[in-house]
């Protein structure tokens, strides 16, 4: 791959090579700061032509590093398509994420929850996915030569890592769940009614990423986890207005077990 944003990047890295990624939604910078060693951390507004994150609680580093003997490449602090980025622009780093190499991603998240019998706080695998963004990353001619046009979305999230995170909160106490996880632009919290429609159809929590990253990572043929830290209950089902001091608020509470979680899916796969 030869452009401006993968050569800076390797011009920092030299030889070392991930191939776990991880993209750490709202709040949950704090793994990075916590869990990895050896980092060489890349600020996103130094590397060129990479987008910058705008959205508070979301630091903006790529971090290469490691987790125990495993090399990892983290985005602490993700883009969405609310901030004004296209689809390929949100998905840029997964792409070159596949050209470093990553073949595991785990991508994380702060999401409402729907289901009857979710709190703030619970931690869900995501099991499949609604997009409801209207949007595709795959659209148009970015389409990474060699990938699949049509890439077939049965199976996007890896069941033997959604068993493994199960057994992993089982033994250090950390409840999960599973769930469907709808994705809409935002940046507006939804409205009640659109809470009951998304029951309806299945959702059982809703936020404002991780389905873009996830189709472009499944095309390019990686295993992807995915884990939604229920911040709040959806919109008609909080009894308080939502805002975004609520999701960081309440991500905070949990960020401890949400590291101990994920660093022992890594250690252990
Ligand atoms: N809706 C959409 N996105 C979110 C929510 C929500 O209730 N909570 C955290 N991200």
């Amino acid at each position: 791959m030869k452009n401006p944003t993968y050569n800076y990047i390797l011009s920092k890295i030299g030889t070392f090579r991930p191939d776990i990624g991880i993209i750490l939604g709202s709040g949950l910078g704090y793994f990075a700061d916590h869990n990895i060693q050896n980092q060489i951390k890349i600020p996103y507004n130094e590397i060129p032509e990479f987008p910058e994150s705008t959205v508070p609680g979301h630091a903006g580093n790529l971090i290469f590093g490691t987790v125990g003997d495993r090399k990892i490449l983290c985005m602490q602090g993700r883009l969405h398509l609310y901030e004004g980025y296209s689809a390929y622009e949100v998905t840029l780093p997964i792409r070159i994420a596949r050209h470093l190499g990553i073949s595991t991603l785990f991508i994380t998240n702060a999401a409402g929850g729907i289901r009857y019998g979710m709190a703030p706080g619970d931690l869900m695998f995501i099991e499949d996915h609604i997009n409801f963004l209207g949007d595709n990353p795959l659209i148009g001619q970015n389409n990474s030569s060699g990938s699949d046009r049509f890439p077939d979305m049965t199976a996007i999230y890896d069941r033997d890592l959604i068993r493994l995170g199960q057994k992993i909160g089982y033994e250090y106490d950390i409840t999960t769940t599973t769930g469907i996880y709808l994705a809409t632009k935002g940046p507006s919290f939804e409205t009640p009614a659109e809470i009951r429609v998304f029951k309806v159809i299945g959702a059982d929590a809703v936020g404002m990423s991780t389905v873009p990253e996830a189709i472009v990572g499944k095309q390019q043929g990686m295993r992807i986890c995915g884990i939604s830290c229920i911040s709040n209950l959806a919109a008609g089902i909080s009894p308080n207005p939502l805002s975004h001091e609520e999701v960081n608020e309440t991500v905070k509470l949990v960020k401890k077990q949400f590291a101990t979680l994920l660093k022992e899916l890594i250690l252990k796969l």
